[in-house]
Order: C-alpha cells, then structure tokens, then sequence
C-alpha cells in the first residue's frame, strides 16, 4: 500500500530534489512512497493582504510566531482532502527521534508533516492539530524542513519494500541498538593501510564475528549510553569485559 507524505511549510520547495533522488526517488517511481507539498501561505487569512503567516509574540521578545487561525485551516483542510493519520512537527523542544519512533510512524497510514520557521508556533495551533513533536537532536537549525527531511527519510526506509533487502534496516545502525562496523572496498592495501585480512578470508562466520566486535568496540568508544539498551549475547559481553579490563591495563 502507498504512503503518503504530506509536507506543510513556508518552503515546499526545498524537499522536491532530495526526495526524488536515490533510494527514496526509486520508491516513489515505484509507487511505494508519494511526497505532497503545500504551502503554508495558501491557507494566510484572506482579509490579510500580506499573506501573513505569523505575528508578534504576546509578551515580548525577538521574532515572530507562526499564527494558529493558519496552521489551524491549512492542517484541517488537508486532514479532510487526504487520509491523514497523523500530523508530526518538527521542533528542536520535541521528543527525539529514534529507531523505535520511526518505525512506529512508518506504520501509521499517511502522515502529515507541520515545519515551523520564526520563532515557533502558536501553541494552540500545536495543542489542538498536532499529534506528536519531533527533534532530530539538541542542536537548533534555521528551519523545520531540514529536519522533517530527517524524520521522513528515517521513517520511509522502514516502509516494507523501499530497502530491498527487508532485514537491511535491522542490521543497520542504531536500529540494532549498537553502532555499525566499518566497511572497507578495493584496494586491498591503500596508502600503506591494509583492510583487515579477515575480510579477505571468506569465512562468513568470522567476519560476522569480527563485525560483531567491531560494532561493540565503537559503541563502548563512541556512544557507550547505547550498550545500556542493546540486546547482548553472552559472547558480546566477554569480548565487552576484555575491552574494558584490557583498557585499565593499558592506562
Ligand atoms: N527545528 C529547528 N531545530 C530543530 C531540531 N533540532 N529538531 C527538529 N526541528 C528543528
């Protein structure tokens, strides 16, 4: 069945390159994935002359704040033109996004996507027709477009049929709860640097170990929050308590 994604903003033009290229292009040339984007201002009150979308903040301060009477039409309208399961907004005060969130977004039916500029939105708007505020990390960007071009990029590949191989996903990064081992192509030696000579063995079994070690290696090193939630064989936790007891002999 076909998902759709709609996007609402200031700027749909931004997304159109980026979604119709590559992996995500393919799935919409296939008929798996559609992109539909609507400008904000389409919906700016008619008596207002400037198509405006936003107005000064009650109580003071810098910017301007996106008016709810706008978000508020605009995400109805489309609520009842498409079968619209769920309207998200990217927002830096959002929950953050996660393997487990896009994936469970992949399942809705379509989705609605809300990107906000200026300073925000107002928040009756967000509390009366959005359903779920996303971050895509704790950092602030100039826009939501970028990052709901995160976000759906995240949920379509778990849209059965967009990655070819359906176990893709679950191998991949993060999703598994640990991060991914490197990779290494042709040359065999480049610039004195050799790949390492397990992958050159064709031993399927201990390159899948090795992958394995590498994975828990730059977990614990990297981000070592996740070893707290990944799911762990009894083998990954020796090889984990040799890196640890190896390190303390070390320093
Ligand atoms: N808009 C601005 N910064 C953002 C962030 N980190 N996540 C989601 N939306 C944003």
């Amino acid at each position: 069945m076909q998902k759709q994604f709609h996007i609402l903003g200031l700027f749909p033009d931004l997304f159109k390159d980026y979604f119709s290229s590559s992996l995500l292009g393919k799935a919409q040339a296939a008929g798996l994935l559609d992109f539909k984007y609507h400008q904000l201002r389409d919906w700016s009150l008619g008596k207002n002359q400037h198509h405006a979308v936003d107005d000064r903040p009650y109580g003071g301060g810098s910017g301007m704040v996106m008016l709810p009477e706008v978000i508020c039409a605009a995400v109805r309208d489309l609520k009842k033109q498409h079968q619209i399961e769920h309207v998200v907004m990217t927002t830096p005060a959002g929950h953050p996004l996660n393997p487990k969130r896009a994936r469970d977004l992949s399942q809705k039916k379509n989705l609605l996507f809300l990107c906000g500029r200026y300073e925000g939105i107002d928040q009756r708007a967000v509390d009366l027709v959005v359903d779920e505020e996303i971050s895509i990390g704790d950092y602030v960007i100039s826009g939501g477009e970028l990052a709901a071009t995160v976000v759906i990029d995240a949920v379509a590949r778990f849209v059965p049929g967009v990655i070819r191989n359906d176990d893709a996903t679950v191998e991949e990064s993060h999703e598994a709860g640990l991060l991914e081992y490197p990779h290494y192509t042709r040359p065999e030696e480049f610039e004195n640097i050799p790949v390492p000579e397990v992958l050159l063995s064709g031993h399927h079994g201990k390159i899948a170990d090795w992958r394995r070690q590498e994975s828990l290696r730059r977990t614990w090193l990297r981000r070592p929050d996740l070893l707290k939630q990944a799911d762990l064989s009894e083998d990954d936790r020796r090889f984990l308590a040799e890196l640890i007891h190896k390190k303390k002999i070390e320093n």
